[in-house]
């Protein structure tokens, strides 16, 4: 980290809004907690406070479900014509898009992600996310089905909205897994409880202005900042909400599966992962180390679909090796704010321990460092790009699911396909892959070999129309695409004799 920085100039907007008061979002009105409790929440690139923020408790989750049923069920929302719900999600894009450098600015101070990756990653995909669903809106189909005697009667599907959805969203992309979770839902006729992590809720809130402001009618989004074991666990525990949307760890998934038991809530969960970057001997080797680089360095390796565990064949592991550990070192740490920022702090005190205790257990068992390893100052949550060697199947870092910009590399030296997948394959996870060669023939052998949601071959990255979700414990349910929108519905038969 350089110490004389230039840094970006906060827009007035911006510190007005994070001012505040910040308050709960229940029935189209800003409201305080019931308790007048409030938490703090951080700029992980100094520990300074930015704001205090209203801490939601069961009661005020059993208002803000009361309101959203009402939305739902009396049917403002549920009934609205879907070219209207269409044009309102459509709106709120554009204005979205219009205040897009001032999310920007909130995402960096509140999650310390680089400015420069907010405005081109962060915003540009909630946006696109938004508009995409808004098509949705006028396209939910159900099917004629073709039953077994036809002419005496006949039958169709309908897809209809599954009511009052509960989504709880974590820290790492905050408005990008809000607009996830609200999006689709609103484009089926759901109506919404949104609980943003308690580490990250300001974009969160400053989309509920929004959401007011382009004239969505009260209720039917409604957004509960607070801490996951008080106000996630009453959402996930209400009888009031049909289904609950939930991305994060895979221990809290646990939790919610179990609380949603009790009346068969539908849930869709995004949870962990470990991706396996596995190059081939023919591999385009320099963009395989840019790839390999920027998929566990990007976001300070916060990111469920990380490419965690790099499997190189012998002949190329060295020339990997030392190409990710010379990117590592050359990338630049910083404030967010500041200009020449490549990669932030990670969001929190917590997370920057749990990632150096990965480090160390990983040494302890064995593995040795080729790039990184340590915190950098004393001031804010930043760590090094790291690169770690000798790593072995049965290590923790080998195992589980760091989230931070730590790479366990690793090579194989057989040509059986079957081999190199079932190592690939051996974690309890299985939300990505990535593939590098230039033969057809391996990339499509191996994609369906390998145990994963989302399989890249060469590169390729996030599309709203492309399901994203995991295999194994890294979930149940896809999320974006067709898959994505219809997660918000229910499946009717209808049937009628002629
Ligand atoms: P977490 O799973 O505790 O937090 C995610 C969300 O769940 C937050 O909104 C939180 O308030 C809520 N939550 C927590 N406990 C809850 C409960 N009992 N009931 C309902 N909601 C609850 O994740 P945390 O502790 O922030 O991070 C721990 C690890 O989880 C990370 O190191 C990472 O490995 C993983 N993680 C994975 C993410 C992903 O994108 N798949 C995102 C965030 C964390
Ligand atoms: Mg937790």
């Amino acid at each position: 980290m350089s110490v004389n920085v230039s840094m970006a100039m906060i827009p007035a907007a911006v510190s007005e809004f994070m001012r505040g008061p910040h308050r709960l979002l229940i029935d189209g009105k800003w409201v305080p907690a019931a308790s007048h409790r409030t938490f703090p929440t951080h700029n992980p690139a100094d520990g300074s406070l930015l704001s205090d923020i209203a801490a939601a408790e069961a009661v005020d989750v059993d208002l803000a479900v009361t309101a959203a049923r009402r939305a739902f069920d009396d049917g403002p929302w549920s009934r609205m014509a879907p070219a209207a719900r269409a044009k309102l999600i459509w709106k709120l894009a554009d204005a979205l898009e219009a205040q897009a450098e001032e999310f920007a600015f909130i995402e960096t101070l509140d999650n310390g992600k680089p400015l420069n990756d907010a405005k081109v990653v962060d915003l540009p995909h909630s946006i696109e996310v938004l508009r995409y669903f808004a098509g949705w809106c006028t396209k939910l189909n159900g099917e004629s089905i073709s039953i077994s005697n036809p002419g005496t009667w006949h039958a169709y599907t309908t897809r209809e909205p599954v009511g009052v959805v509960g989504s709880i969203t974590p820290w790492n992309a905050p408005l990008m897994m809000a607009v996830s979770k609200i999006a689709p839902a609103l484009a089926a006729g759901c109506t919404v409880v949104l609980k943003p992590a308690e580490q990250t809720p300001l974009t969160a809130l400053k989309l509920g202005q929004l959401i007011l402001d382009v004239g969505f009618p009260d209720g039917v989004v409604n957004i509960l900042t607070g801490f996951g074991e008080t106000a996630g666990a009453a959402m996930t525990a209400h009888p009031g909400i049909d289904k609950v949307t939930f991305t994060g760890s895979t221990e809290v998934g646990r939790l919610i599966v179990r609380a949603a038991a009790a009346d068969f809530k539908r849930v869709t969960l995004e949870l962990g992962g470990k991706t396996p970057v596995i190059v081939f001997p023919d591999a385009d080797i320099d963009r395989a180390i840019e790839g390999a680089a920027r998929s566990i360095f990007s976001n300070a390796g916060q990111i469920c679909n990380a490419g965690s565990r790099l499997y190189a064949h012998r002949d190329v592991f060295e020339r990997l090796v030392d190409g990710v550990s010379r990117r590592a070192s050359e990338i630049r740490v910083g404030a967010g704010l500041a200009a020449s920022t490549q990669m932030g702090p990670v969001v929190s005190q917590e997370q920057l321990e749990r990632i150096s205790g990965f480090i160390a257990s990983g040494q302890n068992q064995g593995a040795e460092i080729r790039a990184g390893g340590g915190r950098i100052g004393s001031e804010g949550y930043f760590i090094q790009p790291t690169v770690l060697t000798g790593t072995r199947p049965d290590m923790d870092v080998v195992q589980q699911e760091i989230f931070g910009p730590v790479l366990c590399a690793m090579s194989y030296d057989e040509a059986d396909l079957d081999r190199i997948a079932r190592e690939a394959n051996a974690t309890n996870y299985g939300l990505g892959a990535v593939l590098w060669t230039q033969n057809l023939s391996t990339a499509h052998k191996m994609a369906r070999k390998l145990k994963a949601g989302t399989v890249r071959v060469n590169g390729g990255g996030l599309d709203p129309a492309l399901p994203f979700g995991g295999f194994k414990q890294s979930g149940w349910g896809r999320e974006l695409g067709r898959e994505g929108i219809e997660g918000y519905t229910e499946l009717k038969s209808v049937a009628m004799a002629l």
